[in-house]
């Protein structure tokens, strides 16, 4: 079999741990006889640079002709200050869009071998095991009218407006459901509907839709309350839904549960193809061209590639069992690195990998 991926090193440390990445699929692919024909294309500030915009359109459309999208991360301090239509995120925000991918799945799960990696005590840590569908082409990232607007009184007032239609709840809950079935059938809805009118919707519509999974128990939490008991006690979680901006902060509090953020992938789907894989974390430009990055969360993002885009789940199993593989064997970049470990660069895990392989 061969598929077409396009790739999409975006800025920062994306270059490096990408590069790992290809390395590690075409590894794998010798194994399971597939083949992937790898083109690269422009996103981000890579895209500014080359082009004057975020995201071109021939890379939308190299993502559109492609089984599936793998992407590292954008964003910089090189554009932080560029004009809003221009910056990196907007890329990133029209490219989810731009391919209509609603849902993105953020799988919490903690390596054993990482217990003591994590900031939280291990008793607290251990087995965790939580996935966070998060919300991605609406909600407050897109509600109109957004914008900085002059006032009748000279001051100027920044706008975002947060917003959901019955429609675009109902998906994203019907996915979570359905998610939640292949897992221990607990759903945790995230808002603040005490406060928002456009949560008190989102309730009523989950709460709606629950008749249709009798054999989910769904419960709801207010957002503050989420963020404090994801901490305070993760493994009540099984499967969380919530919206675009809650999901966004609520994953990278859910990604210290694992030890690091360089260890949590994503899948951003769509009713079709391709879908996007991608780490949860970005770029992070204070550590970027100094091969410290962690590459697992993108070598874990191509295994969810192998596993709900391309549908070869014995290549996901084999790049999966690689991670395991290298964290038992005790190699450790910066971000994971505890007493009595090996300590080593994004090339070394990358060696590291190939070798269990
Ligand atoms: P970040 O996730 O890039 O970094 C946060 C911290 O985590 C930094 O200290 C960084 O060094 C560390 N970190 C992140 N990934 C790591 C890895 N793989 N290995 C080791 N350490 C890692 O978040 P930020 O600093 O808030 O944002 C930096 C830029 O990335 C911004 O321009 C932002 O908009 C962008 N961003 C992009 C994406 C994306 O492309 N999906 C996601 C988040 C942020
Ligand atoms: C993420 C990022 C993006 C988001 C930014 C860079 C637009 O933080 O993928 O989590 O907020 O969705
Ligand atoms: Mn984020």
């Amino acid at each position: 079999m061969t598929y077409k991926i396009t790739l999409l090193p975006g800025d920062g440390i994306g270059p490096e741990i990408i590069g790992v990445t290809i390395q590690i699929l075409e590894a794998v692919g010798k194994k399971c006889n597939l083949k992937f024909q790898f083109s690269e294309a422009l996103m981000g500030g890579a895209a500014i640079d080359e082009t004057g915009e975020p995201l071109p359109q021939e890379t939308l459309e190299t993502c559109r002709n492609s089984d599936a999208v793998l992407l590292a991360a954008i964003g910089g301090y090189k554009w932080d200050n560029l004009p809003r239509q221009q910056r990196p995120e907007t890329g990133l925000l029209g490219l989810r869009s731009g391919l209509g991918l609603f849902a993105n799945l953020r799988p919490a799960k903690i390596f054993p071998q990482l217990i003591g990696s994590s900031t939280l005590k291990p008793e607290i840590v251990e087995g965790v095991d939580i996935m966070v569908v998060r919300e991605l082409t609406g909600g407050v990232y897109f509600g109109q009218p957004k914008g900085v607007f002059a006032t009748e009184t000279g001051e100027q007032r920044g706008v975002n407006t947060m917003a959901y239609s019955d429609h675009e709840i109902d998906r994203i809950a019907k996915v979570a459901f359905e998610i939640a079935q292949k897992r221990n059938k607990r759903l945790c809805s995230v808002d603040k509907a005490n406060v928002l009118e456009v949560s008190q919707l989102w309730r009523d519509r989950v709460t709606a839709l629950a008749t249709s999974y009798p054999d989910i128990e769904l419960s709801h939490l207010y957002v503050d309350n989420a963020a404090m008991q994801l901490v305070r006690a993760p493994k009540q979680f099984d499967t969380i839904v919530t919206g675009n901006l809650f999901g966004d902060i609520l994953s990278d509090a859910a990604a210290m549960l694992t030890g690091s953020i360089g260890m949590l992938p994503s899948a951003s789907m769509g009713e079709g193809k391709p879908a996007v894989f991608e780490p949860v974390h970005g770029s992070a430009p204070d550590i970027a061209g100094q091969d410290k990055a962690n590459p697992l969360a993108q070598v874990l993002s191509a295994a969810m590639m192998l596993r709900y885009g391309l549908d070869e789940p014995t290549a996901a199993d084999l790049m999966e069992q690689a991670v395991f593989q290298v964290l038992d064997q005790g190699y450790r970049t910066g971000d994971i690195m505890s007493e009595g470990m090996t300590f080593v660069g994004c090339q070394e895990m990358g060696e590291a990998l190939l070798n269990a392989l």
